[in-house]
């Protein structure tokens, strides 16, 4: 006996790279267990606009190699307000939708959490490139991003190299130093500034020039964008020391792309456990991986914890940088 017959899901906020994997595994695992299951439209503005359809086997082929949501995703300013939230629990009421499962990041997080106080069965997914939520070891799309971003860091090695300079690359993340951190860690960076830890742009200005004096041919510096601007440190050093490092911001390329296949693999069992957790009757929780382990977290929790940095990874960064 299931506690739900039918459910919705949707794709909410920054997209990225492995939702559609998850909206394949959230629409099969429901069908595979005789439930009836909806896509909403662009995110909480669909939900408040009643955008929803019937999903069946086939509108969910094609798509787990794709990045981008086939559901569309959007920011929507009305869903922030309490009508907005109720007219969106409405909806689903006087559909007859008994659950919904929200893929997105913290804000889509923070709408699941009101639209479950208003009596819906929600669960959430962590679908961002941010890897910013807690409870959690790795968000939907993380993997893909990080790559993207040591593939770009080893093509601008081979210019910088064969010019003997440096490189500032800035990377996304929001608040969040994760995505700096283990491409930073992947690609060799000499230095890695993310906003968990404090810097010394002086300092790092130093030890780009004691680099070069003793033979380094290139130079490193990862940034994330909620540590600060790229051009800024770039324009720091030069005030500093005089060298004059090119920049470059990642920016959208890093939401794009195939997901890897640790990301296919992550949104297909997330999806098809956030199935199997309405199924048992919960409700208001957040489905993760930590340590291999499916775990399922009160949502209300997981939206009040900051995700802890992992300083082991950024101190061997650090070691393995000279
Ligand atoms: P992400 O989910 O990637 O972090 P946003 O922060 O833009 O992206 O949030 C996505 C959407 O979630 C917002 O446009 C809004 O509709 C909804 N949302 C964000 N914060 C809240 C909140 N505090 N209460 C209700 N809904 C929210
Ligand atoms: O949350 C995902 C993210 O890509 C962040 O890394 C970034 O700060 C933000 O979204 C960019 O938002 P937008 O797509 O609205 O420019």
């Amino acid at each position: 006996m299931s506690a739900v017959k039918s459910i919705a899901v949707l794709t909410s906020g920054g997209d990225s790279q492995g939702m559609n994997a998850a909206v394949r595994a959230v629409v099969r695992s429901a069908l595979y267990y005789g439930l009836d299951v909806y896509g909403v439209q662009r995110g909480y503005q669909g939900l408040i606009n009643d955008d929803i359809r019937p999903m069946d086997l086939r509108s969910v082929g094609d798509i787990i190699q794709r990045g981008g949501t086939v559901l569309q995703t959007a920011r929507c300013k009305e869903f922030l307000t309490p009508e907005g939230q109720q007219k969106g629990a409405d909806v689903l009421r006087e559909r007859g939708i008994d659950g919904l499962i929200v893929i997105g990041g913290d804000g889509s997080y923070q709408g699941a959490n009101k639209l479950s106080k208003l009596g819906i069965k929600t669960m959430a997914l962590p679908g961002t490139i941010d890897n910013d939520i807690a409870y959690t070891d790795f968000t939907i799309g993380f993997d893909t991003a990080v790559s993207i971003v040591v593939d770009a860091i080893n093509k601008l090695r081979d210019t910088m190299t064969s010019h003997e300079r440096s490189s500032i690359v800035e990377v996304m993340g929001r608040h969040c130093g994760d995505i700096a951190l283990y491409a930073g860690l992947a690609s060799g960076a000499e230095t890695i500034i993310v906003p968990e830890v404090e810097y010394d742009l002086d300092e790092v200005s130093r030890r780009m020039q004691d680099n070069f004096k003793h033979g380094k041919r290139h130079s490193i510096i990862v940034v994330a964008e909620g540590a600060g601007k790229g051009e800024n440190v770039a324009q720091h050093i030069t005030d500093c020391c005089g060298i004059e490092p090119r920049t470059t911001v990642l920016g959208h390329i890093q939401r794009g792309g195939a997901p890897t296949h640790n990301d296919r693999i992550l949104a297909s069992q997330l999806g098809d456990f956030a199935v199997r957790q309405l199924m048992e009757g919960h409700s208001a929780k957040s489905c993760g991986i930590i340590k291999g382990e499916l775990t399922a977290t009160d949502i209300d929790l997981v939206v009040n914890t900051k995700k802890p940095f992992n300083m082991e990874l950024y101190n061997l960064a650090l070691r393995l940088s000279q």
